[in-house]
């Protein structure tokens, strides 16, 4: 044992018994550690190592094809009541569902290491973070728990002998007989045996029979937003699924931008943003989540509670993300990307074609370049990842550690909405802007196995997946939140939409770069000197407010500014449809809201 917390000794000795592994390793988070985990399993012929000169540090994983996203039908919130879970999330007995796991547990790990990896979501010691403890029975996840996490010895000591910590268990469900070895296919089990359980009153986790990314990495979906949220509930803060921008003006005025986009919506690419504005810079804090508390000051403060990026691959190239880009250089983990025959990665929209020779696809076979015959045979998978130390990236802020977090002016919410929903608008008040957060809404992406891709889900401030609790409560949490300070000191809130189709179906905005046209904005209506005209939905920028990037006609520029009324009378009707799923646990206030914007259409 290397620890002196003894709810702690307790807790990996019955685990330890329960899963029978053939040996208990406590990490200390060193460089030695994560070469170690490398080393084991590119000898298991589960890793490749890349090219040193093209991609020091980095490797490749491809895992089992029933193994390569978030399982949202396997995910469950055992909350003691089903009520307590809400409409929106699994539910099962958490009595019941132990008694299943512990089944599966039951010597889950044999012929395998058990690893004890203590961790901090947050600057270590910061008072916003909060340490996890993760017993896993696999070196990829205790590799990528490196990066996303900051991990070791110092988490320990801060632990002391009776700190708190969310336990987190995890195995992926397939113990070796003796002298069998993984024999390089992915260990995971299948389908319905995968279970990624989450213990809210008692704030555990337990993750059986996926390595896979949110799956498996249990400091980021599972604690850092679904416990978290449950922890932000009942002590007064926010635990969102939120990236933080830092956004500096060319009079050299800092702000602070936290947004909320659905899964695979761009939040890593605003987040890294290159403006097209001269003089503005955009600084990256986080691209996933973010924590939040109220100072003594009354100011609403967020951390990054991650150390790294878990990015989706496909799309991202010099183009549209070029700081993602030079964030993968070296000491890189990909996951499920396409290999070129001189080591390199490859996937589709990285910005060039894949190289000429061999092509092994996502799936460890040569992949065919026939464009006819391409189809579902992408060479990346869609969901494919990288995972990549947050201070690689050439514009990771200087003040991304800041213990105590940096002051937010806005929020952002957004979602990919063909229709209706304008470039940007901003919430008339606190509540207001809770109604647009509860209304967000995006066409579903390849980030969920389980979901048909091409439809729009309604996805409540990009939380759908993610609270761990009724959504209906959350809702209240956040009208809540706004009565926690005066409201000039709340962060004013914005609704982005970069998706609006034109009747030929072509996107009517370039996006990227030229969203910092609408930071701008934002960040001038902080300021008080943005150009605003006040309309039935919310704020909107005058039409000389926002510059036109190249490509967008004047004409493009009104339809994606204007308020398309019908669209709107239509919104509300589906609105009223999704808050009817909450029943009497809808706040009065957001319903007032609908109401209110209801009249103000009619
Ligand atoms: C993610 C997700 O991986 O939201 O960040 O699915
Ligand atoms: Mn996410």
């Amino acid at each position: 044992m290397t620890s002196k917390h003894e709810k702690l000794n307790a807790w990996v000795e019955e685990i330890r018994t329960l899963c029978r592994p053939g040996s208990v390793v406590w990490c200390d988070g060193s460089q030695k550690e994560y070469d170690e985990m490398i080393a084991i399993t590119v000898n298991e012929g589960l890793a490749k190592p890349l090219d040193p000169e093209k991609r020091p540090g980095c490797v490749l994983f491809r895992s089992d094809p029933s193994d390569v996203a978030r399982v949202e039908n396997r995910t469950y919130i055992a909350s003691r009541t089903q009520d307590q879970a809400g409409p929106t999330n699994n539910w099962i007995d958490p009595d019941q569902l132990k008694e299943t796991m512990k089944g599966l547990y039951d010597g889950c790990m044999a012929g395998r290491t058990m690893y004890v990896i203590p961790f901090s979501m947050g600057p270590v010691g910061s008072p916003i973070a909060k340490i996890g403890i993760e017993i896993t029975d696999s070196p990829y996840v205790v590799a990528n728990m490196h990066i996303m996490t900051r991990v070791g010895g110092r988490v320990l000591e801060i632990l002391g002998a009776d700190g708190e910590f969310v336990p987190c268990l995890h195995s992926v469900g397939k113990p070796l007989a003796p002298g069998e070895t993984d024999g390089g296919l992915w260990p995971c089990a299948p389908l319905d045996k995968k279970y990624i359980s989450h213990f809210p009153e008692e704030r555990t986790i337990w993750s059986y029979g996926s390595g896979y990314g949110g799956n498996a990495l249990l400091g980021k979906k599972c604690l850092a937003l679904r416990i978290a949220s449950v922890m932000a509930r009942d002590e007064g803060w926010l635990a969102e699924h939120m990236l933080i921008l830092a956004i500096t003006n060319p009079e050299g005025k800092r702000r602070y931008v936290a947004a909320a986009f659905p899964s695979a919506c761009g939040k890593t690419n605003l987040a890294m943003l290159v403006p097209t504005v001269p003089g503005w810079k955009v600084e990256t804090i986080g691209d996933d989540i973010a924590w939040m508390k109220f100072d003594e000051d009354g100011v609403l403060r967020a951390i990054n509670p991650e150390n790294g990026f878990f990015g989706v691959a496909p799309g991202t190239s010099m183009d549209s993300n070029p700081n993602a880009m030079k964030s993968i250089e070296k000491n890189t983990i990909f996951t499920n990307v396409a290999l070129t025959e001189d080591n390199d990665i490859w996937w589709e929209g990285i910005g060039y074609d894949a190289p000429a020779g061999k092509i092994i696809d996502w799936k460890g076979n040569e992949w065919d370049r026939n464009p006819e015959k391409k189809g579902d045979r992408a060479a990346a998978h869609p969901n494919s990842r990288f995972t990549a130390p947050a201070k690689q990236c050439p514009v990771i802020a200087p003040e991304w550690e800041d213990p105590r977090g940096v002051p937010i002016s806005a929020f952002l919410f957004g979602g990919r909405r063909p229709s209706t929903i304008p470039l940007v608008h901003q919430a008339f008040d606190w509540n207001h802007g809770v109604f647009l957060g509860s209304i967000v809404g995006s066409e579903v992406t390849a980030a969920a196995l389980d979901v048909t891709a091409g439809t729009v889900r309604r996805d409540p401030f990009a939380m759908l997946p993610f609270c761990g609790y009724h959504m209906g409560d959350y809702f209240k949490h956040w009208v809540k939140i706004g009565t926690r300070t005066e409201a000039a000191k709340l962060p004013k809130i914005f609704y982005v939409n970069w998706f609006r189709k034109s009747a030929e179906g072509k996107f009517i905005w370039p996006g990227y770069g030229e969203n910092s046209r609408v930071l701008q904005w934002v960040f001038d209506q902080c300021e008080g000197t943005g150009k605003a005209q006040k309309t039935d939905i919310g704020w909107m920028p005058t039409p000389d407010a926002i510059d036109r990037p190249e490509g967008v006609t004047e004409e493009d520029m009104k339809s994606i500014l204007s308020v398309d009324r019908e669209g709107w009378k239509r919104e509300l009707g589906l609105v009223r449809e999704h808050y009817a799923k909450f029943g009497d646990r809808m706040p009065a206030e957001l319903l007032a809201q609908l109401e209110a914007l209801e009249q103000r259409l009619s």
